[in-house]
């Protein structure tokens, strides 16, 4: 089976009109998160880098095996108020307001380089935000690889200058 064919698409889900790609039917079949995870780790080979950034909640599910098998570091970014130790804060656009990413202020150093996994790439938002958080601790994003992407919504807009990758790009939104 294709990755693609793991991936369950429900219609009008969150609501009407929006066709939901579901990564958990991925997870869900032992064949399916192999890969998944192989497919996203095959983009970073030949890159020379010191860490895995992933943000919180799907992009702990590949973003950590990734790290595992590569013997990198995995770095969290959460939501506000999570992390206990000092943090560095960015404000990102959600689709009803505004919301809060954090990292550790320790966990990345000047002039290090940066991998950021993700499960989806929609509006871009998320990376934008999260790139920001890196680079404002003086490291380096090298690349962002993520499962899906949905092309529609233009997030590659967000992101010009910098790697980005997915492993299956949907057309819509
Ligand atoms: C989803 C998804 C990506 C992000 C993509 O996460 O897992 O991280 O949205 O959207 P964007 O490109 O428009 O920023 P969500 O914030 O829903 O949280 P979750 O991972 O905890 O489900
Ligand atoms: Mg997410």
């Amino acid at each position: 089976m294709k990755i693609e064919d793991y991936v369950l698409s429900i219609p009008d889900f969150p609501e009407p009109g929006i066709v939901f790609r579901d990564v958990t039917s991925i997870l869900q079949d032992a064949d399916g998160l192999h890969l998944a995870v192989d497919l996203m780790q095959e983009k970073l080979e030949g890159i020379d880098f010191d860490l895995v950034v992933g943000p919180e909640s799907r992009g702990f599910i590949f973003g950590v095996p990734i790290a595992y098998n590569m013997h990198k570091p995995f770095i969290p970014v959460r939501k506000e108020g999570k992390l206990p130790r000092e943090t560095v804060s960015v404000e990102y656009e959600l689709e009803y307001g505004t919301g809060v990413l954090e990292i550790h202020k320790d966990a990345i150093k000047p002039g290090q380089r940066v991998v950021i996994i993700d499960d989806l790439m929609a509006t871009g938002g998320t990376n934008q935000a999260i790139i920001n958080l890196v680079e404002s601790l003086g490291a380096t994003v090298v690349k962002t690889v993520f499962l899906m992407e949905l092309k529609g919504l233009k997030g590659r807009d967000k992101l010009v200058g910098y790697d980005v990758e997915s492993i299956i790009a949907y057309e819509g939104k």
